[in-house]
């Protein structure tokens, strides 16, 4: 159906002004194409669809010279302009949960007497994610020698070996020649004496020739990159053997498979919509799928590790050093953890969950790419 919507309509909609209206429509951005049954100039669907695409950018702070460029990139169809949408307001909204957390974490500061130096004030702006919560991170995470093994084992005889999105150093195996990339300044600074080089870069860019490694490993990180397909090929670029620790929602239930997720806290459902499937990401590879079972003693306190101990979940270091509860947000957060204590003291999650109680590992829905 090709809806015609007027000026008037498409205001109202959209909530901007009418003067705005025209003032697009004269500049050229986005100009109504259509005309309704009574003459009047109105916007076609196609017309709806570009003014959306501007009116994001809008939102994102991009100046209307910028915007025309891209909005009339003849070279990108409307998927790759959503995918470029959805990315820059994914970056915006994590740039927003380091915000609020920085600014929770001054109140609270205050509230105890500290004043934070003018430094720290300033620092969360020009911050990625990680220069935010990268500090609460060593607190529980660390290498869990099973999934190690997993790893370790994919990487076969690989004796040089990249390790990108590296943090803080966990997996990288002691007995072959590592080196490490890792954009933020923050967890390479919580790198260990001795722990091995660690270059500035990013996955989509690597800074490195063809072939100049055995193998190229990612742990934990693909989730966090701008465009994980591009940050894939360029491992593959770089690397003879290439193995990925990652997590697998291609499923449209899979947040049911998970507690957490599906009694308190589906907002997790979210963080991966527009992402590629692990599907697609294998695909861009030649990857094989391993699943990865989950101990029910994980020694790496990432998101779905304590499966088996809920009252973990309780604790704020234990969530500070999951990206996932920041970006969520604060009220997701207090109102997951709330309804979760109670739960655990009405024996209500003991109920729902009895069937954790034997298993010594969980399949949800961690996954080893090897290609
Ligand atoms: C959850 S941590 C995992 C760190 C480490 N691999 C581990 O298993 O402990 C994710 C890391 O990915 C890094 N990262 C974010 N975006 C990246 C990108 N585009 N390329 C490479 N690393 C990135 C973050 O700075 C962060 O250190």
């Amino acid at each position: 159906m090709d809806e015609q919507l007027t000026v008037g309509r498409v205001a109202e909609l959209a909530g901007v002004s009418v003067r705005t209206l025209h003032h697009y429509d004269e500049i050229g951005l986005v100009q109504p194409s259509a005309r309704t049954a009574a003459g009047y100039r109105a916007y076609s669907a196609g017309d709806v669809e570009r003014l959306r695409e501007v009116l994001v950018y809008r939102r994102l702070g991009i100046g209307l010279r910028e915007i025309a460029d891209l909005v009339n990139d003849q070279a990108t169809d409307p998927v790759a302009h959503l995918r470029r949408l959805h990315t820059l307001l994914l970056e915006q909204r994590d740039r927003a949960a380091a915000l609020v957390t920085a600014i929770d974490t001054e109140l609270k500061e205050r509230a105890m007497g500290i004043r934070t130096t003018p430094e720290a004030q300033l620092k969360v702006f020009g911050a990625q994610l990680y220069e935010t919560i990268g500090s609460a991170y060593p607190a529980t995470r660390r290498t869990d020698p099973r999934i190690a093994a997993s790893i370790w084992g994919a990487l076969g005889d690989a004796r040089t070996v990249l390790n990108v999105g590296a943090g803080a150093g966990s997996y990288e195996p002691p007995d072959r020649d590592v080196t490490a990339v890792e954009p933020s300044a923050v967890m390479r600074a919580q790198r260990p004496a001795g722990a091995a080089r660690c270059v500035d870069a990013s996955a989509e860019s690597l800074p490195f020739e063809d072939q100049s490694f055995d193998a190229a490993m990612a742990v934990s990180t693909l989730h966090h990159w701008q465009d994980p397909i591009a940050g894939l090929r360029e491992l593959r670029r770089v690397a003879r053997r290439v193995v990925v620790f990652t997590f697998d929602a291609s499923d449209p239930g899979w947040r049911h498979r998970f507690w957490l997720t599906r009694d308190y806290l589906p907002e997790v459902a979210g963080l991966t919509a527009g992402r590629p499937s692990v599907d697609q990401l294998a695909r861009a590879i030649g990857a094989r799928m391993e699943p990865v079972l989950i101990p029910w003693d994980c020694a790496d306190g990432f998101f779905e590790a304590y499966w088996r101990r809920p009252e973990a979940y309780l604790d704020e270091p234990v969530r500070r050093a999951v990206s996932v509860w920041t970006r969520v947000g604060p009220e997701a957060e207090q109102r997951a953890v709330t309804s979760l204590r109670a739960d655990l003291s009405s024996g209500r999650w003991a109920e729902r969950n009895s069937e954790l109680v034997a298993l010594d590992a969980a399949e949800l829905g961690l996954r080893l790419l090897v290609a």
